[in-house]
């Protein structure tokens, strides 16, 4: 049973009675955002997106605009929400600024567009930025939670991102309370209240990936929750496609790459360091071929876990996983709600600013294995930057754990867009990563170990390893001409044919 629409009767997933007599529906909730609030929700990588509040509040938007006014919000999130919500307000032109990653398509052309304005930022830097007041004051957060306790205490759903901070900085909260998800989640968060401003900061005790510094729900002021909204409806599935040949090929050499670390010492044989991988098809390839190696108890210190460790869990090859939320396919998702008293030992879910935290990354020595789009001659990475101008995601985790890893490898595909894009570029036209946060380049081509080179014997091993056949005479040539010239200097370049792959590609529709 559960509390009737203004009811006070606590009962169902609504254990306390002042938040029972706050029940109501979504369109009577969305009565609380203003034209022009600056909104926080939960929600990262689909898991705990709210379900029925923001499909409500882009009702609301199209309604006003239907009658001549212009309602527009700004959004902060965990990271990507759900497609259909990311959707649905960016349909009405609902969002004003949006911060601090999308991964959606309508999205993405009203940003580059220019129809919405974008703010892509670390994600362990959130939650500082917007207590610091960079956003401005947060008018209202709408948070999914899976239950609320006696006390009144908030149990935690799917994702944790930046719940936390939302709760604690909003003026008003509005809680969407998802009995869809299973009450056997209680106890797999850790929530921690001991992070704070400068000067008063103090050492984040964790030192193990299993390690429990918090508490497992989180704390709201009830004075500020104006209402509570009951669904029951599942999370979006995260698509996941079984790995191609190139994805396979790649997570070749990055598994070679942990044998021959192993080999020289560098890492603990069975159990390796923690890992950390980007979200994605090459992610998944690489984690889901580790049961085939002689690992055994690894753990995972991520801000996602897809489907290929709920495997690597059930088998013992990983020992533990912590991350900031769930990014499951339908088969994820059955398999954890099926069996969530096994997996509730074995993963912890944390607020974004832990589990992205370069003091705590750099503590555990984490193997960092992101994603990008392209990579130059020395090193420095784009993840974001289509031709230098057009985003496609946002930087999101990656540069909390390139820069504090152990080791830190960037993995692609040699070419994109059926070979006309080579992944390889002499410069690239926008930089996420630099050089020095790059240590290992991996491609289905082969692995360029950068560690201890300097950039003119970076550039000879990335275009020997990395490029695809075909473009190699081309960037063979190019570094050539660049380190032959005068003034060719410590990263010799020829500045007015840096760009020309890419200015060739805007022309012709090819690198080639
Ligand atoms: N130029 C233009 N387009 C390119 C490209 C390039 N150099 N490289 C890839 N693409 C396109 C692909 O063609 C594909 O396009 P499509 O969606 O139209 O098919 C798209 O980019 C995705 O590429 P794909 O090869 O499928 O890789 P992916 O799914 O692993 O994504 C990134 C790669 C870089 C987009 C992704 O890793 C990302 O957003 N990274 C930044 C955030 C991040 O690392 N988060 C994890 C931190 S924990």
């Amino acid at each position: 049973m559960t509390p009737s629409v203004g009811s006070s009767v606590p009962s169902g997933r609504i254990r306390n009675t002042a938040f029972a007599s706050k029940v109501m529906s979504a369109d009577d909730a969305v009565k609380y955002i203003q034209p022009d609030d600056t909104v926080a929700i939960s929600g990262f990588a689909s898991a705990g997106t709210p379900k029925v509040v923001i499909p409500a509040l882009a009702d609301k938007i199209k309604n006003t605009r239907a009658n001549g006014s212009n309602f527009t919000i700004n959004l902060l999130t965990g990271a990507s929400v759900s497609t259909e919500t990311e959707r649905l307000l960016t349909e009405v032109d609902g969002i004003a600024l949006r911060m601090p990653y999308q991964s959606e398509s309508t999205a993405r052309k009203r940003i580059n567009d220019g129809r919405m304005d974008y703010v892509d930022i670390h994600l362990s830097h959130v939650a500082q930025q917007v207590w610091v007041g960079y956003y401005g004051q947060v008018d209202v957060a709408v948070v999914e939670v899976s239950g609320i306790t006696e006390s009144g205490e908030l149990i935690p759903a799917a994702s944790i991102g930046n719940n936390k901070t939302w709760l604690d900085v909003a003026k008003k909260v509005i809680l969407e309370v998802n009995s869809w998800i299973p009450e056997a989640v209680e106890g797999m968060h850790d929530v921690y209240y001991g992070t704070a401003l400068p000067p008063h900061r103090k050492p984040i005790p964790l030192t193990r990936v299993q390690d429990r510094i918090g508490q497992p729900t989180f704390r709201v002021d009830p004075a500020k929750v104006v209402a509570v909204v009951e669904t029951n409806q599942r999370d979006s599935a995260s698509p996941v496609t079984p790995p191609d040949a190139i994805s396979e090929a790649i997570a070749g050499h990055v598994l070679e790459f942990f044998d021959y670390e192993v080999r020289n010492g560098r890492l603990p044989a069975d159990t390796l360091l923690p890992l950390q991988a980007g979200i994605g098809n090459v992610a998944n390839a690489v984690l889901g071929g580790l049961d085939r190696g002689p690992y055994k108890g690894l753990t995972c210190y991520s801000e996602v876990i897809q489907d290929s460790m709920l495997r690597l869990i059930k088998d013992g090859t990983v020992a533990h996983a912590s991350s900031t939320a769930l990014a499951l396919s339908e088969a994820g998702i059955e398999e954890l709600t099926a069996n969530v008293d096994f997996y509730r030992n074995h993963i912890t879910l944390r607020p974004q600013e832990i589990s992205n935290h370069p003091e705590v990354v750099r503590r555990l020595g984490v193997i960092a294995m992101n994603g990008m789009l392209e990579a130059d001659i020395y090193g420095n990475v784009n993840s974001t930057h289509v031709m230098g101008t057009k985003i496609m995601n946002g930087i999101g985790g990656s540069g909390d754990f390139a820069r504090n890893g152990y080791v830190s490898l960037f993995m692609s595909p040699s070419t994109a867009k059926d070979g006309a894009i080579s992944s390889i570029v002499p410069m690239t036209p926008h930089v996420d990563h630099t050089e020095h946060d790059c240590q290992v380049l991996v491609t289905e081509q082969g692995l360029a170990d950068l560690r201890g080179l300097s950039p003119r014997r970076r550039a000879r091993l990335i275009i020997e390893k990395c490029a695809h056949p075909e473009f190699r005479p081309m960037l063979n040539d190019y570094f050539a001409r660049a380190e032959a010239m005068p003034a060719a200097g410590q990263t010799p370049h020829i500045l007015d044919e840096a760009f020309s792959f890419h200015q060739r590609f805007l022309d012709t529709g090819s690198m080639r």
